[in-house]
């Protein structure tokens, strides 16, 4: 065996070995020191990305990120007090910090679910039909005009399932008009709708506190019409009815 791969190295390397040695003396000469002088661009760029310099860096793809700006405790000749990172102004607060009234802004009173409307929002007509729109914009596409889960992002995502597309998965919405979503205090909602909940993404970047109470007052619309009595509409003594759906309502 190692006679066979012996005779087998031998045959290969033999004329090529012979070539070398046909080649003249100047040439393989030449070769090893331009071979070694291959090395000394790659030994000068290491040396260039490991050594410190003083010097700036050559950077030839900008992406922006080279651009006048201030960074934390840097100095700003503009301001009197010489600092660039301005105190806050007296009687302001960051936006994200608005939490003063966590009635309002968190949902929350009193360490618990709110249960009412903060009082600075009158729920009115106008107010329901805010919420309406915005539902339609923002929670529609998922859960459905009537809130059931049944949106045309649900019924695309479940397609992209079944046919197994880039592993595709999806939760699907919950139906709002579930009992275990219809007894949330109101707060818990608001909660959800702002923080989002398990798979849901929160919306409090997009929609702003008041359009999300206004969508809660339209979810209690939903929930409204499907368990409404015939009596809580006015005059309804005077309106024809259907003795099957006697008690509730399509
Ligand atoms: C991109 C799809 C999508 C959109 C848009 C969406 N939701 Fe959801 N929502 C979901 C999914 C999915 C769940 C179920 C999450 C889970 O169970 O992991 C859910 C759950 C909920 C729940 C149930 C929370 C609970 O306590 O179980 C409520 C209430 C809800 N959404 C309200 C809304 C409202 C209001 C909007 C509009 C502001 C909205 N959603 C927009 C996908 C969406």
């Amino acid at each position: 065996m190692t006679k066979l791969l012996k005779q087998i190295i031998d045959d290969l390397l033999k004329p090529i070995m012979a070539d070398v040695w046909a080649t003249p003396l100047w040439i393989r000469w030449a070769l090893i020191v331009i071979t070694c002088a291959a090395t000394i661009p790659l030994a000068l760029i290491f040396r260039a990305r490991s050594a410190p310099s003083d010097k700036t860096k050559i950077h030839i793809i900008q992406n922006m990120d080279n651009q006048p700006k201030f960074v934390s405790q840097e100095a700003n000749a503009l301001f009197l007090d010489g600092r660039a990172m301005r105190p806050h102004i007296e009687g302001t607060i960051p936006q994200t910090g608005m939490i003063g009234d966590t009635h309002k802004f968190m949902g929350i009173v009193d360490g618990a679910w709110a249960t009412t409307y903060p009082t600075s929002l009158t729920v009115d007509r106008t107010f329901i039909e805010r919420g309406q729109e915005q539902f339609n914009i923002y929670c529609s596409p998922c859960h459905g005009k009537g809130g059931f889960g049944d949106g045309v992002v649900h019924h695309r995502a479940n397609q992209l399932v079944e046919t197994g597309v880039n592993g595709t998965s999806w939760v699907a919405p919950k139906n709002i008009h579930e009992d275990t979503i219809k007894e949330q205090p109101i707060g818990q909602l608001f909660n959800s709708i702002t923080n989002g909940v398990r798979t849901m993404s929160g919306y409090a970047s997009q929609i702003p506190v008041h359009d999300r109470w206004a969508i809660i007052s339209y979810i209690e619309a939903l929930h409204t019409s499907q368990d409404a009595n015939p009596d809580d509409v006015e005059d309804s003594a005077s309106l024809p009815r259907n003795s099957t759906t006697e008690g509730g309502s399509e």
